[in-house]
């Protein structure tokens, strides 16, 4: 049985104090849940101050991104040591976005999530198709690409502690969520590649979020399917109320 995790994810929204009011509020909303794993991953100049809200809370820190050097001249960036020092324990690799305007490829979410694993932060892998591929029925030809070479030279052990997330481009921020079929069908292929590539034990272990435009009214239907474990929530996660009700997704 895989633990569901939902994560959320703030991108480049809210100030210090716009942070301290949304994890404020959430904590109290949250405070009893139990058995699903819950990370917050705002902006960096947020962060150390939602690890100080968090710190007598289960809720987990993760960073958006990171270099995959531990230090050195790269101007801008943020290493993994760093992001452990200041209480994150996950890291998202490869968001569509980073990957869209950042010049993130495959490579590079290789070299970063080695790094995470190296360091000891867990990794949340983003894969996922554009509309024009999905339309010309790529779907699972990019998505096995990004994933084959995204995980390119790990070993099945280390799988184990990744986490992926499957967003398709499309629905990320358009209101249009893939169906709760379209979805499981795109996780149970990856869970074949995760088999084919590693071992059957890792494939099955291995948790598969979804994510693009979930919300409170949705996410019971995607979490009912199979092989979907968790969400990785962008607007919805904005607010206190709707990102509890998808943490709660039975209730
Ligand atoms: P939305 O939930 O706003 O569609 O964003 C999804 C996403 O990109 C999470 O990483």
């Amino acid at each position: 049985m895989r633990r569901p995790i939902m994560a959320a994810n703030w991108k480049m929204n809210c100030t210090v104090s716009q942070a301290r009011e949304l994890v404020s509020a959430l904590k109290g909303l949250v405070s009893e849940v139990s058995g699903v794993d819950i990370v917050l991953a705002p902006p960096f100049t947020s962060l150390p101050e939602v690890a100080k809200l968090i710190a007598d809370t289960d809720i987990s820190l993760a960073a958006q991104n990171m270099h995959w050097e531990e230090s050195g001249a790269y101007t801008g960036e943020i290493s993994p040591v760093m992001l452990k020092d200041i209480g994150c324990t996950y890291i998202i690799i490869g968001h569509s976005e980073r990957r869209a305007y950042f010049g993130e490829t495959d490579d590079t979410v290789n070299k970063k999530l080695k790094a995470a694993l190296h360091y000891g932060l867990n990794p949340i892998v983003c894969v996922g198709e554009s509309l024009a591929q999905r339309e010309a029925g790529e779907t699972t030809q990019v998505v096995g690409a990004q994933l084959q070479a995204g995980l390119a030279g790990l070993t099945a052990d280390e799988v184990n502690r990744v986490v992926l997330a499957y967003e398709p481009v499309w629905a990320i921020g358009t209101g249009k969520t893939a169906t709760p079929e379209q979805a499981n069908e795109v996780h149970g292929f990856m869970r074949q590649q995760l088999s084919a590539a590693f071992n059957e034990a890792t494939a099955q272990a291995v948790r598969i979020q979804y994510g693009g435009s979930v919300k409170p009214d949705n996410v019971a239907e995607l979490m009912a399917q199979s092989h979907i474990d968790g969400a990785l929530v962008g607007g919805a996660g904005l607010k206190a109320d709707s990102f509890a009700g998808i943490v709660k997704f039975e209730g």
